[in-house]
């Protein structure tokens, strides 16, 4: 969470900053604030989105070849214009922006305090500005090494990037925990958050380490550790594309990403999938799968939506691969001195590769012993980088704060994983094996059929938008399906809404249903079909609303229920890649016309690279 940007070389930094930040600003929109340095460092900042920035700098100079840019989500302290990034140090000589948490930074303000330094706002980052340049002033050494010296004595995470009014033509950056990623032009460089800011002007970029410190003038780029020992920085090639990134004529990225769905999950199956030979191939688990096969347990981990996904994961593994799965909530499980044996495998799912939870899992699991895997969407981001193998999922950059295609390519590979294992385990015949494969092809054409009942969900959303609660049910693969569509209303509408194993109702929340509440009950045919309708029926003695998704052709529930959805029928391991799509819409359309902003939902942030 936070945003941060920076630019040193022949440009005008302002407009690669400003756009930067628009890019950014799904990681936090609490405030925003540029500084440049031109002779005289120069720093706009407000409360607000990146475009109550752009309007409170209008009349304002902003000319200048070296700056920093930040969008914030507030850890340390109220979003307001004093809060805002960038900081600047107590005498005026550094200027910082920072995402991350200074875990020690009452100690270190207190310290500061004893030495006659003043603070302004309520942060943490304000702190550490201000302990880069007391160690500066104090110790007489140059701006690189007050920032390293002043880093050592950090604890928590950091990504940052500093400026120094004694140096102007200079940025240093650093980052531990907190992803950076610097673009390389010629002559120039780009920092950002990832690599969405930097793609339209360069695809050379390096993904800075933990403890690695960038010092970059203008025109040359040293790398080195905090102790400073010097580095060889390892230049990648991007294969993102601009194009990805803008909202293709849509309203929102939501919507675009809810419509992108067919070719996600297609990307996420190419390549991967011989269907002449009806065979399945994962690259990134070639080395590691003779483990996997011998794994007796998998303890699959993620938080939100990615943890929704690896509640699909457990019903797939268990159902084709016969293997014992566990889904844990990465914040749980981390804290819980959790039981990890070396035989054991565990999965880490997050789109953004950098959810500060699920990473300090993945250590502990390999500090365990296991072996540790991730399904990531944002390639070269931490989780994948420090996991012994995983699959990406190839969904293209999710901008929209709602996780939607990622849930779906997650969902995708975890079902790829699960046939693959289950072939080798024997629990899956050759028969099965390519059924499997061969429906799996189907799914996006499937998606698309879904995608035209857009309007049709829209007139549901009509119906419904002024309530205050809803609720979801769903058995076996559809339960997380509830869970997720449940999520989903609550996060962008902000209507309050439940997700229940439809059984589960009976025990607790059938309290709550009358006629004033929607059930959006998962009901397409499988085995426990006759239960699920018996559910409904339940609901309908209660004069609850019931909202079913059902199997195309279904004459039941239709008679039952007082509005169906038809979806197309599927294998049922791959129902909640069908039945998610039209609970995403209908949360999309109730938020847009309850007026809320749907790309950027109150108080959340895309990448939580906080705890
Ligand atoms: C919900 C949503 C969040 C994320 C969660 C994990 O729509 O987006 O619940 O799923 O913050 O994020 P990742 O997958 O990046 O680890």
């Amino acid at each position: 969470m936070c945003g941060i940007v920076g630019y040193i070389g022949y440009r005008e930094a302002y407009p690669v900053l400003i756009n930067g930040l628009k890019r950014l600003e799904y990681r936090g929109y609490d405030s925003a604030g540029i500084a440049l340095l031109d002779n005289e460092p120069a720093i706009f900042k407000c409360v607000g989105k990146v475009s109550d920035l752009e309007n409170h700098i209008n009349d304002n100079p902003k000319t200048g070849h070296v700056g920093i840019g930040h969008t914030r989500w507030a850890t340390h302290g109220e979003p307001n214009d004093v809060n805002a990034h960038p900081h600047q140090s107590m005498h005026g000589k550094f200027i910082l922006i920072h995402n991350g948490i200074i875990e020690n930074y009452t100690e270190l303000k207190e310290k500061l305090g004893n030495r006659g330094y003043t603070f302004n706002s309520q942060t943490d980052s304000e702190v550490l500005v201000n302990l880069i340049e007391f160690i500066y002033q104090k110790g007489k050494v140059d701006a690189e090494m007050a920032v390293r010296l002043a880093l050592n004595k950090v604890e928590g995470a950091y990504g940052i990037v500093v400026m120094c009014a004694d140096e102007p033509d200079k940025l240093i950056a650093a980052r531990k925990g907190s992803p950076l990623v610097i673009g390389v032009g010629n002559d120039e460089y780009f920092l950002a958050s990832d690599a969405t800011p930097i793609v339209e002007y360069t695809k050379s970029v390096i993904y800075l380490n933990d403890q690695n410190v960038a010092v970059i003038t203008q025109g040359e780029l040293v790398l080195k550790t905090l102790k400073n020992i010097p580095l060889t920085p390892n230049i990648q090639q991007l294969s993102m594309d601009i194009g990805e990134i803008d909202k293709g004529g849509y309203d929102h990225f939501m919507l675009k990403e809810i419509f992108e769905q067919p070719r996600s999950i297609h990307d996420t199956f190419r390549g991967r999938i011989n269907l002449a030979e009806r065979t399945l191939h994962l690259g990134g688990l070639y080395h590691v799968m003779p483990k996997i096969v011998e794994a007796k347990r998998i303890i699959i981990i993620g938080c939100g939506t990615s943890w929704h996904a690896g509640l699909v994961g457990e019903y797939l593994f268990e159902d084709l691969a016969r293997i014992s799965v566990e889904v844990e909530y990465a914040s749980e499980f981390r804290y819980r001195r959790p039981i990890i044996s070396k035989g054991d495998v565990v999965i880490a799912i997050s789109q953004s590769g950098e959810t500060a939870d699920t990473l300090a899992a993945i250590r502990l699991a390999k500090e365990a012993g296991a072996l540790v895997l991730g399904i990531c969407n944002v390639v070269g981001s931490s989780i994948p980088r420090e996991t012994d193998g995983g699959v990406y999922t190839h969904a293209g950059p999710e901008i929209g704060v709602a996780s939607t295609k990622a849930f779906t390519a997650q969902v995708t590979v975890l079902a790829m994983m699960a046939i693959q294992v289950g072939r080798k385990r024997n629990f899956l015949t050759d028969d099965q094996y390519q059924r499997y494969i061969q429906e799996l092809t189907q799914v996006p054409e499937k998606i698309e059929k879904i995608l035209k009942l857009d309007s049709t969900i829209h007139k549901l959303a009509e119906k419904y938008k002024d309530v205050n609660n809803f609720l979801y049910l769903g058995r076996g693969y559809l339960f997380p399906v509830a869970l997720e569509g449940a999520l989903k209303l609550k996060e962008i509408s902000y209507i309050h809404a439940e997700g229940y194993p439809a059984a589960e109702m009976k025990h607790g929340p059938i309290a709550l249903i009358d006629h004033h509440m929607p059930v959006v009950v998962l009901a397409t045919k499988d085995h426990s079909y006759d239960k699920i309708v018996s559910n409904i029926q339940e609901v309908k003695a209660r004069k609850g609303i019931i909202i079913a998704v059902v199997s195309e052709g279904d004459t039941t529930i239709t008679g039952l229920a007082n509005h169906t959805i038809e979806i197309p029928e599927t294998e049922m391991v791959f129902s909640p890649l069908l039945a998610v799509i039209p609970l995403q819409l209908l949360s999309y359309h109730i938020a847009i016309m309850r007026g809320c902003n749907v790309d950027q939902p109150r108080n959340l942030a895309k990448s939580v690279t906080v705890e």
